[in-house]
């Protein structure tokens, strides 16, 4: 088996979303990671564009799509896997903990039984230790649970889709406070990460351009246990979750979040449409107790 991955990162600037082309060099077979359907809150407009830029180069390449996958359900940005499903015909894929966000989220939203929070809105749920491939490419889901209850790392050969765990170097970590998050959880989801070989290359799901530099998104493991800012400010557990802890305090909750979760609980699949073909999406009030008066 090849294990060299060919990848390709696009940064999406609304949302620091990276979004990842993974491709078997031998076969032209590839998958899609963590696309991004373009919102805009304030004018409700939804578009293409990033699915649309992602689906170019696949083209440009000579590649065929084999998966589209999510690493989690994300809180910042609505996922563009249902658009690409239907574009490719490839099947979508996520953790298999899916289920147990879905649940929550379920109750938040407040939907009937015409939700099923079952995982079936996915083609395949991946459980820890579960193998895809990609052309000749195993890929396969390390559980690192954290930042949501669900989130999975792809191991492929030298690369790891780390999303939201590690950040940058220059960055740290990812924040642990939504529903369902767990610092703890995170701290041991990062440790598993850095037992992957010292030259694994770490591809991480979002960069925030910290001091104005360009979007960055590939490290090593070695580096990122030597220079990490987090790991550097804590070195065990209870020092991580406080740091952790305290910093997520400080932070507003994602502009999108109520309003992406409905949608990639559905598995990137925006609401049906009512009679008048409009579709329309819920904010439940007050659903997130000490959210919002930090
Ligand atoms: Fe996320």
């Amino acid at each position: 088996m090849a294990n060299k991955p060919e990848v390709t990162g696009f940064h999406e600037p609304r949302t620091g979303s990276i979004q990842y082309v993974l491709a078997d060099p031998a076969t032209r077979r590839c998958a899609i990671i963590d696309p991004v359907l373009d919102f805009d809150a304030c004018s409700g407009a939804t578009a293409t564009r990033s699915a649309d830029a992602i689906l170019d180069h696949v083209r440009e390449r000579g590649l065929r799509v084999d998966w589209i996958i999510d690493t989690h359900p994300h809180a910042d940005h609505l996922s563009a896997a249902g658009y690409l499903k239907d574009r490719t015909g490839a099947p979508t894929v996520t953790g298999a903990r899916v289920v147990a966000v879905q649940r929550i989220w379920k109750r938040i939203y407040g939907l009937d039984e015409t939700f099923p929070a079952d995982g079936s809105q996915w083609d395949r749920l991946l459980a820890d230790g579960d193998r895809i491939t990609v052309g000749e490419l195993g890929v396969e889901a390390m559980l690192c649970p954290g930042h949501t209850l669900a989130s999975i790392t792809l191991v492929s050969g030298d690369a790891a889709f780390i999303h939201d765990t590690l950040f940058m170097p220059d960055s740290g970590t990812a924040r642990a406070d939504f529903p369902g998050g767990d610092a703890a959880a995170l701290w041991r989801s990062i440790g598993r990460i850095l037992t992957l070989p010292d030259a694994t290359r770490l591809f991480t799901g979002h960069d925030y351009r910290p001091q104005g530099r360009s979007a960055a998104w590939e490290s090593t493991v070695a580096e990122q246990r030597a220079t990490n800012r987090h790991l550097q400010a804590a070195t065990d557990e209870a020092a991580f979750v406080a740091l952790r802890t305290a910093r997520d305090q400080t932070l507003p909750m994602p502009g999108l979040m109520l309003l992406a979760l409905q949608v990639n609980i559905a598995g990137g699949r925006l609401p049906p449409p009512d009679a008048e073909g409009r579709r329309h999406l819920r904010l439940p009030l007050d659903a997130l107790p000490g959210a919002g008066w930090r």
